[in-house]
């Protein structure tokens, strides 16, 4: 059985362990490992790397060829010299740093205002939290009250591979992305998500 890792977030560790890939686990000869420097480099550059046995990878660069050629060669370049004089590994310290304190703020900010109307989880890495709703609560109606009070936040019911229709509770979830927002975006954002959820009778 194959086993395709997208471990886009994997160097994002906030706190705790580091844990390795599950690909460096299994003695899988059809496991692909992938990330992406989208996460840690720039959005835009649109740069990543696949791991996998040789066999797979001549495979895969000939599906990729027949897919669109291949990956700018500039931004590669570009991806190459940034890795390669240094800036990698200061950079992730940095967005490790900001983003903790991000996350920090978003989970002080849901505790005193939210506890009772959601739980969530605390991330030890990667961008977002998880949100459940109590019984009863829709998060997709919750999203359109909550776009029309000026937030938005993903319905989790989109992160079910094999449907949300079929899993209890899913409809009730939520995925709040703590990075994107300066930490005053942030205290705003969840003041109106606790309004909204307030005078949602
Ligand atoms: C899990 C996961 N994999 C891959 C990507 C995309 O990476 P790229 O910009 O290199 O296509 C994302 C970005 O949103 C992601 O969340």
């Amino acid at each position: 059985v194959a086993v395709v890792e997208d471990d886009a977030y994997h160097d994002l560790r906030l706190e705790g362990e580091a844990l390795p890939p599950v690909c460096a686990l299994a003695e899988n000869p059809w496991a692909i490992y992938t990330g992406t420097l989208s996460k840690t480099v720039a959005p835009g550059i649109r740069v990543g790397y696949v791991w996998a046995q040789p066999e797979l990878i001549a495979r895969l660069a000939q599906l990729k060829q027949v897919t669109d050629l291949h990956t700018g060669s500039l931004t590669q370049r570009i991806a190459y010299e940034y890795c390669t004089r240094g800036y990698l590994q200061p950079g992730i310290q940095r967005l490790r740093d900001a983003y903790r304190a991000r996350r920090d703020v978003l989970l002080a900010e849901l505790s005193a205002n939210l506890t009772g109307s959601l739980h969530w989880t605390h991330p030890q890495g990667g961008m977002f939290l998880w949100g459940t709703l109590p019984e009863g609560r829709d998060a997709s109606e919750f999203l359109a009250r909550a776009m029309a009070a000026g937030v938005v936040f993903v319905p989790g019911a989109s992160f079910y591979p094999g449907g949300a229709e079929a899993v209890p509770g899913a409809s009730r979830t939520l995925r709040l992305n703590f990075v994107s927002a300066p930490e005053p975006k942030i205290r705003e954002g969840v003041a109106l998500l606790a309004r909204v959820l307030r005078e949602w009778s």
